[in-house]
């Protein structure tokens, strides 16, 4: 069966950690690796724009030897009318798989009904799993395990959140997410998480008080108040993210050894200041680096169906 990565679901606990592996032992070679993926192809379906998740994809298929296709939906016949369904039949007559960022998740499910070749969400309107890996890996980087740690989420209750509760649920750390009223995470999500934190560990804390949440966290994680799609509602939401800031007097809240994570891109001023951002908590950097292995580890693993890297030669 072809598998796909729809939302952090599609992985499952194992998935992950096998991923979080192979990316690693990845990273330690700087992302090349001579595979039986050598001469393949992947397109890139941007429906937003992108700079990490366009590029960090681009550079995982040249580590392993593949063409990356980077397209637009509207240079796309997919803009004139031609079904999802007939893009997918077509395209997986060509590619090895099919990365997508757009709008609606029932859009990227659609495609990997009918394609015959892995699926990858490159992010939707309700899930990031890419970043969610990037996101996990940068933390056990950081403290090499996820039992005990706590994670504060700051922000929003949409995408990069949504998928940061799932791979709570399934790595079994805790995950505080503070968000004003009316901006909160999908309840089935955080339910579905709950579950999985029963079984592996940690727990999903909701709320609207951003210190509570920031208190004693290993990690303060926050992302923009207007996504990618939102653009109309800025000042409204500006409003309403008001107290959402994470600057230095909310990260001394967090343990003293706590991180700085975000997705990217900041907006500097809104959502973090400068100096969280360049301070020394700050992982971004290395975070934003991650996404490169997470995703070529993922490409390898969902292409080949393989879970270790086979030997160079
Ligand atoms: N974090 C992330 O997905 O960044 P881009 O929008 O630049 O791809
Ligand atoms: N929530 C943000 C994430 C960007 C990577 C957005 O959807 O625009």
């Amino acid at each position: 069966m072809t598998r796909h990565l729809l939302t952090l679901d599609s992985l499952g606990r194992d998935g992950i950690l096998t991923n979080l592996d192979l990316a690693a032992q990845l990273k330690a070679r700087r992302g090349m690796a001579r595979t039986t993926l050598d001469g393949g192809r992947v397109g890139l379906i941007f429906d937003k724009p992108s700079t990490r998740t366009r590029v960090s994809f681009e550079a995982a298929c040249w580590g392993l030897g593949m063409l990356p296709i980077t397209l637009r939906s509207d240079e796309l016949q997919i803009g004139r009318g031609e079904t999802i369904a007939d893009t997918a039949r077509v395209l997986s007559r060509y590619l090895s798989a099919i990365v997508i960022r757009t709008f609606e998740q029932a859009k990227v499910e659609e495609l990997a009904r009918y394609a015959s070749i892995p699926v990858i969400n490159a992010l939707t309107d309700d899930h990031h799993p890419c970043q969610a890996l990037a996101d996990v890996m940068a933390i056990r980087e950081e403290f090499g395990r996820f039992d005990g740690i706590r994670v504060a989420f700051v922000g929003d209750g949409n995408n990069v959140s949504h998928s940061l509760i799932q791979a709570a649920g399934y790595l079994g750390f805790t995950l505080a997410v503070a968000t004003p009223s009316g901006y909160e995470p999908d309840r089935g999500i955080v339910d579905a998480a709950r579950a999985g934190c029963a079984v592996n560990g940690g727990a999903i804390e909701l709320g609207h008080d951003v210190k509570a949440a920031v208190r004693g966290a290993d990690a303060v994680y926050t992302d923009v108040w207007a996504s990618m799609g939102q653009e109309k509602e800025r000042e409204e939401r500006a409003r309403a993210f008001t107290g959402y800031r994470v600057d230095s007097e909310l990260m001394s809240l967090a343990a003293p050894r706590a991180i700085f994570l975000h997705c990217l891109p900041a907006h500097r001023g809104d959502e973090v200041t400068d100096e969280v951002m360049d301070g020394p908590q700050s992982r971004v950097w290395d975070e934003a680096e991650d996404r490169w292995y997470t995703e070529a580890a993922l490409l390898y693993a969902l292409i080949t169906g393989h879970d270790q890297w086979e030997r160079a030669g």
